[in-house]
């Protein structure tokens, strides 16, 4: 067995926000955030310590993501999702989410951990592919319907 000390070195090492939340009511409440989880969101722990993740998305309450993460919540069950949220700041980011719960030995959920993975350069990278994508097939079209010059 590793120390809590050793594991707590680990945890802040990671690159990707590591969060800890509990329910209560409708809410799962931070009760932990790493290092990696305030440089990518811009807030102190103390700010956001004891608040639901949901602040993280601004007024863009209607993603797509976020109907599946609201399910796989209520039923318990772990979920990974891309979605747009905001830093502190205001500059949005492409958090890829990942939700895992955590039953104890009566099988009561407790916690839920999340872990939120920065993929705003690999997002941006699609989009432009897609944009692309898009200028090829329509210069193709236009290929196809201009007629050819009459041959010599
Ligand atoms: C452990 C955990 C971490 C979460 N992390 C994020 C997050 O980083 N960004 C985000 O937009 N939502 C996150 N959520 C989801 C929201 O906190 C919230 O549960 C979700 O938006 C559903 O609530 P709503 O119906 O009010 O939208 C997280 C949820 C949990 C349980």
């Amino acid at each position: 067995m590793i120390s809590a000390k050793l594991l707590q070195l680990v945890i802040d090492a990671s690159h990707d926000g590591i969060v800890v939340a509990e329910q209560e009511g409708d809410d799962n409440i931070l009760i932990y955030a790493n290092a990696a989880f305030e440089r990518l969101t811009g807030y102190a722990r103390e700010d956001i310590l004891y608040q639901d993740c949901r602040f993280l998305q601004g007024g863009d309450r209607d993603q797509e993501g976020l109907q599946l993460i609201r399910d796989a919540l209520k039923q318990g069950k772990p979920c990974r999702q891309v979605l747009r949220n905001f830093r502190k700041d205001g500059s949005p980011f492409w958090n890829e989410l990942s939700i895992t719960p955590i039953y104890n030995e009566s099988d009561n959920l407790v916690y839920f951990i999340g872990i939120q993975k920065n993929v705003t350069e690999q997002v941006q990278a699609q989009e432009r592919i897609k944009q692309l994508e898009d200028e090829v097939a329509r210069l193709k079209a236009q290929l196809a319907a201009t007629p050819l010059p009459p041959e010599c």
